[in-house]
């Protein structure tokens, strides 16, 4: 097989980034205050740290302002819901997430629910979830979302394709099997929903066109349950231990991609895959919700 086309979420990410700031520079001129992003996180989970870190930076990459509200880990669910009610309420910010997995003690659907649903740029309420799978207009969730936008940007057409999606997760696996379904450019594909009850995971596999890896498992997707040229997505960041590594560990995804690039016709990298296109679709999502205020305020 010929070598596989890398899908460098990095690079493409970075172009989106880059047609946001120009965006927001000609919409700006007209002396409007640029858009603004909230991220509220609970707790000291460093993985989550690391996440909020990098939306922080991409933002600054972009010209959108941003703020981080902290919360102890200890924090009650009642405060949780006043700063979400804050935010809410505050016409200076234009979207805001609460960065998940939350503390045990937290309801964690309590607080998605809270959000209002034209400041939910995470696409995880009921609200917006709903209206995607009638294709009406809503903020997509951002994993799918910047997937969807790689596949584009590679000219990758999931029309009449058969995709598997492995995992079904509210954020990442249900949504990306509804978006792929619906009557859309970047969808019209037959799509199976997979799980951790599925029987016979390599028969499904072994037919895909595409594949999404998104279970949270090391290497879980091997070169024998994928056909030749079939296109890999993989949406997991798993720590393996690595002593040759200065921090102890690195990160590696839910394929075998050493072993899948070999028979693929495209794979995404872990890291610098998914990871930097679902940053990029929360602010793509967050620039829009600017843009609807935008235009209210005109
Ligand atoms: N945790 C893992 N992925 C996400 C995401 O896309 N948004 C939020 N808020 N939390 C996450």
């Amino acid at each position: 097989m010929a070598e596989p086309i890398i899908l460098d979420g990095k690079f493409v990410s970075m172009k989106i980034k880059e047609n946001l700031k120009e965006e927001i520079k000609n919409i700006g001129a007209t002396n409007t205050r640029p858009p603004h992003l909230a991220a509220i996180l609970v707790g000291d989970n460093p993985a989550s740290r690391s996440y909020v870190r990098n939306k922080i930076h991409s933002c600054e990459q972009s010209g959108i302002t941003s703020t981080l509200v902290q919360l102890d880990a200890t924090c009650t669910q009642h405060e949780l819901m006043d700063t979400i009610d804050r935010l809410n309420n505050d016409s200076e910010i234009d979207g805001f997430i609460v960065q998940l997995p939350l503390p045990d003690h937290i309801d964690e659907h309590q607080v998605t629910m809270a959000i209002t649903p034209h400041k939910d740029v995470d696409g995880f309420h009921p609200v917006n979830l709903g209206k995607m799978m009638l294709s009406l207009p809503c903020y997509l969730p951002a994993t799918p979302y910047g997937i969807l936008a790689l596949l584009e940007h590679y000219n990758l057409s999931t029309s009449g394709k058969h995709v598997v999606v492995v995992g079904r997760s509210a954020i990442v696996g249900t949504p990306m099997s509804i978006l792929l379904s619906r009557r859309a450019k970047y969808g019209n594909a037959t799509v199976t929903l997979t799980h951790s009850r599925t029987q016979n995971l390599n028969e499904l596999t072994l037919q895909a066109d595409i594949i999404i890896a998104a279970i949270g498992r090391v290497g879980f997707i091997s070169p024998d349950m994928v056909k030749d040229g079939a296109i890999i997505i993989d949406v997991g960041i798993n720590k393996l231990d690595d002593p040759s590594r200065k921090r102890g560990y690195r990160l590696v995804g839910d394929v075998d991609y050493e072993g899948l690039k070999a028979k693929c016709k495209a794979i995404t990298p872990v890291p610098g895959g998914v990871g930097p296109m679902t940053v990029a679709a929360l602010l793509m999502n967050t620039v829009e919700s600017w843009k609807q205020h935008h235009i209210k305020l005109k």
